[in-house]
């Protein structure tokens, strides 16, 4: 193992955004430790790794469920930096019956991990909180001053997160806070690919509430890149940046683009939902733009270059 690499933990490193993260960081030389919830999870990620060339031995690994009762942070030597990004992150599985779940991952699970990494004394600790905090405001681009009045259990149980975050900020946590609001790219499951795989199957697709609410989606390279300028940064430490890409659209726009794309329609089934969803979440990026950042992928484009069946 190199030494010199710099140690990065990034917990939820077998969901989406962050098994991104491990490829990402990997190739630009840090030495990861990737955290997940299972053995299952974790063998998956593993064979995503190796699938793409990337060599185990240069990853180390971290199996612990959040919602164990009993469990404990390891004493990772020499830990850097850690990004956090586990959690239960479905808006419409965060209903009363999941109540003490989403506590003990989001909030509990936080406040261990970013304790112990408060008492090992780490360069910084980046917190994927999420634009669901927001709740439906008035006026957008969502930015600093946006009051937070999150709508339902998930969105909640991420602002008291933050809230754990920064309130061991003050006693010397550096800090930063990550929202992402909706991402997309390859190999996921969300709106896009159901859509897509629904009119691949010719299935009805249902969708939740009438179809109009907007979403600014965020390519997860943009994702991966944004947060590459934050890491380390000391400018960063104690702030917070929300994460949307430029442009809205809408579930039925959505529909309409990736119908175009295959010249096949779906039939919709269109369906109340059981929690409170937003109706739109546009984030003022210009905080990020001053580290200089900026967007390198367009929905259009990745609609455009998605595979005909
Ligand atoms: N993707 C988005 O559009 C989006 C938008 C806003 C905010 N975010 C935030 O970004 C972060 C990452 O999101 P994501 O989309 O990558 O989520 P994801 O795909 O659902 O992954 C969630 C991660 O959390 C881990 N996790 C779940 N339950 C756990 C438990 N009981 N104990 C330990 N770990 C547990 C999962 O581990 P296993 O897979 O091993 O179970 C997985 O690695 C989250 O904090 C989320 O709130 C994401």
């Amino acid at each position: 193992m190199n030494q010199t690499k710099k140690k990065l933990l990034i917990t939820g490193a077998t969901g989406y955004i962050g098994s991104w993260l491990v490829r990402f960081f990997s190739d630009n030389n840090y030495h990861i430790i990737a955290h997940g919830s299972s053995e299952q999870t974790i063998s998956q990620l593993k064979q995503k790794l190796q699938q793409q060339h990337y060599s185990l031995d240069a990853i180390d690994f971290w199996q612990q469920n959040f919602m164990e009762e009993w469990w404990t942070f390891p004493n990772f030597q020499e830990l850097e930096y850690i990004i956090h990004c586990a959690a239960l992150t479905s808006v419409r599985k965060g209903v009363y019956e999941n109540y003490n779940a989403y506590f003990d991952v989001n909030v509990e699970g936080t406040k261990r991990i970013a304790k112990k990494a408060l008492e090992l004394g780490i360069t910084h600790f980046i917190h994927l909180s999420s634009g669901q905090i927001y709740g439906n405001p008035e006026i957008f681009p969502i930015d600093d001053h946006t009051l937070k009045e999150p709508i339902n259990l998930y969105g909640f149980t991420k602002l008291m997160s933050e809230e754990v975050i920064k309130s061991l900020g003050t006693f010397g946590l550096n800090h930063t806070i990550i929202r992402p609001f909706s991402v997309y790219g390859k190999e996921q499951s969300n709106i896009i690919s159901i859509i897509l795989n629904k009119i691949k199957s010719e299935e009805p697709l249902t969708i939740f509430g009438d179809g109009t609410q907007k979403r600014a989606f965020m390519h997860i390279d943009d994702i991966c890149n944004a947060i590459h300028l934050v890491l380390g940064n000391e400018v960063c430490f104690g702030e917070e940046y929300n994460l949307s890409g430029p442009k809205e659209y809408s579930v039925n726009l959505l529909v309409k683009m990736i119908s175009k794309k295959f010249q096949k329609e779906p039939h919709i089934i269109y369906k109340g939902s059981r929690v409170n969803e937003l109706q739109r979440n546009l984030a003022d990026t210009s905080k990020l733009k001053r580290l200089g950042f900026h967007y390198t992928h367009s929905l259009e484009n990745f609609i455009d270059l998605l595979p005909t069946f």
